[in-house]
């Protein structure tokens, strides 16, 4: 029996995303799901009812009705009391939960025996877990609105411009914090024409910085603050006193600040001071995204835009939601690709599978036992585990085939049948082919392998991936036909016949055009990006 994916509508206050989308409704469906959404949820996103029932989804009324009938519920916020009461005994939950924040709202969800998959327990680090990463997909809306909100606040063009009635120069932002959003506001500043400014506790950031066309300003104080997991650490009070003195130079000089500061679980570190906010020139901006944890500037009001002192501080706490159609997309793909990892057998049914590291990080309440905080993760650093794991692999297959893991036998079996086929046509060529044809035939079985191995090790280091391949495999003709045009060294063979020095000559020609095409659209290319 297909499980039922059911989507409510959100019920915090302002909140215009959803969890799902009908381009990704038709997704579930392929994957064996029947999906079910509440009538209007999409309404605030601009997806009404109709765009989802023509996708296949069944329009329900009500949200007694869609909890009801739903054996997994997708949500962005965490649940309230009242539709956690709403869920079914047994039911699966896949939304935001933040369960170091919330104990009471696990407890309620563990009293139902849910299972819980909290997107934002995601374990970030695991590089197969990107695809499913929402808070990263949210927070690089976050940083584009966090610029488009000081634009729409601030009084000036973002670009200098020279005009008959003078020179405008370029406002100037300056962005604490280089996180995702920060990252995605520098983007978002750069592409408007300012000269944007950045600052992060982690040096690491510098290059990232560069390469979004920004500038990094470094803090006059030599400590690390990189604390592991790509995430900062508090910082001591020496380096605290030298960025605090930075800042101040920075926020005389900038239009425009968006601070994105913060360190998971721990209050954001106040970065702005009052006096800073009033050295700022009259008409200027903050944005500060670290509102909802405490905020990064002093006079941050959360959820408000406020003047203080002549300089608008924007403490919206709703960026994504500000931009619901876009981030509603992103977060119902990134929960697709996460039911894609729950529903390998595509047959419509879950499998929360705890030996998977993405999946055992993910979920917080299984059946309804807290398994919140999960065991530490295995890094691949230790040798011997890395050596352990394809031990362990084969058996894999075998655990996963009582939910339906047939794929892999059958991939198995069918990879038996090439071999034995391959086999069979080997023995069958070496057995009746001419022996000057085999000595061939062997040469050209080497070459393939060789040829195989030199291409796909291709760094794609100046071109993309697939020019770097087509360059490698040109390389290798022009390689061939050099050797059959050059004259043969001395003492050596024959010259070979006109026609095939004639076909080498053509083959050169061929090859160089895509080499050199090759050159000259990744320069092409790279134009297109600078400025
Ligand atoms: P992130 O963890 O990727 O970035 C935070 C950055 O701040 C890190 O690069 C970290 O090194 C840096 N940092 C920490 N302490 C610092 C200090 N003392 N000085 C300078 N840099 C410091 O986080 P992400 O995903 O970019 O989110 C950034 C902020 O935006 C968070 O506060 C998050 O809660 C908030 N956010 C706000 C939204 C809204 O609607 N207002 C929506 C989404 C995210």
């Amino acid at each position: 029996m297909p499980q039922v994916i059911g989507v409510p509508k959100e019920t915090a206050a302002d909140e215009k995303r959803l969890a799902t989308v009908p381009e990704v409704v038709e997704k579930l469906i392929k994957l064996g799901f029947k999906v079910a959404v509440q009538s209007g949820a999409g309404d605030a996103a601009n997806f009404s009812d109709d765009t989802y029932r023509a996708a296949g989804a069944e329009i329900v009324e009500g949200a007694a009705k869609l909890w009801a009938q739903s054996d997994i519920v997708f949500k962005v916020r965490g649940p309230s009391a009242e539709e956690v009461a709403l869920m079914r005994q047994g039911g699966t939950l896949v939304s935001f939960i933040w369960p170091a924040q919330n104990p009471e709202l696990m407890k309620s969800l563990a009293a139902k025996k849910a299972t819980v998959l909290a997107i934002d327990s995601l374990p970030r680090m695991l590089s197969r877990a990107q695809k499913m990463d929402a808070l990263t997909s949210m927070a690089g809306i976050s940083g584009y609105r966090a610029v488009i909100e000081a634009a729409n606040a601030f009084g000036r063009f973002f670009a200098g411009q020279v005009t008959a009635a003078g020179k405008i120069p370029p406002a100037k932002v300056f962005v604490a914090g280089a996180g995702v959003a920060g990252l995605a506001a520098i983007g978002t500043a750069v592409g408007l024409g300012a000269i944007a400014r950045a600052n992060d506790t982690r040096s690491e950031v510098a290059d990232q910085v560069k390469s979004m066309g920004g500038e990094f300003v470094k803090v006059d104080y030599e400590e690390e603050g990189s604390g592991g997991g790509g995430y900062a650490k508090v910082m001591s009070e020496g380096f605290q006193k030298a960025q605090r003195e930075m800042y101040a130079k920075q926020a005389k000089e900038v239009d425009i600040i968006i601070t994105t500061a913060l360190i998971p679980g721990k209050p954001a570190p106040r970065l702005i001071t009052a006096d800073m906010v009033k050295s700022m020139n009259p008409g200027s901006v903050i944005v500060d995204m670290a509102a909802e944890q405490g905020g990064n500037c002093e006079l941050t009001e959360p959820g408000k835009a406020v003047v203080k002192h002549g300089v608008t501080i924007i403490g919206y706490t709703d960026l994504p939601s500000r931009l619901a159609k876009q981030s509603s997309t992103l977060y119902a793909t990134n929960l697709f690709r996460l039911t894609e990892e729950l529903c390998k057998t595509k047959d419509g049914v879950i499998n929360v599978n705890m030996d998977d590291d993405a999946i055992r990080g993910l979920t917080v309440i299984k059946e309804g036992n807290i398994t919140w905080p999960p065991p530490a993760p295995k890094l691949p650093a230790a040798p011997p585990a890395a050596a352990a794991k394809p031990a362990a692999a084969p058996p894999a297959p075998k655990a996963a085939h009582g939910h339906g893991g047939a794929s892999a036998p059958a991939s198995a079996k069918s990879a038996a049948i090439i071999f034995l086929v391959g086999a069979a046509l080997f023995w069958f060529i070496g057995a009746n082919a001419p022996a000057e044809f085999l000595a061939h035939f062997t040469v050209f079985v080497l070459a393939c392998f060789v040829g195989y191995m030199v291409i796909w090790n291709v760094t794609p280091a100046l071109h993309t991936p697939l020019m770097s391949v087509t360059n490698a495999i040109s390389s290798i003709i022009a390689i061939g036909a050099l050797v059959q045009v050059a004259p043969p060294l001395a003492g050596g063979g024959e010259r070979p016949e006109v026609w095939i020095i004639g076909l080498a000559v053509v083959s050169i020609a061929l090859v160089a055009i895509n080499m050199f095409g090759g050159f000259a659209v990744t320069q092409r290319m790279l134009e297109m990006f600078r400025k």
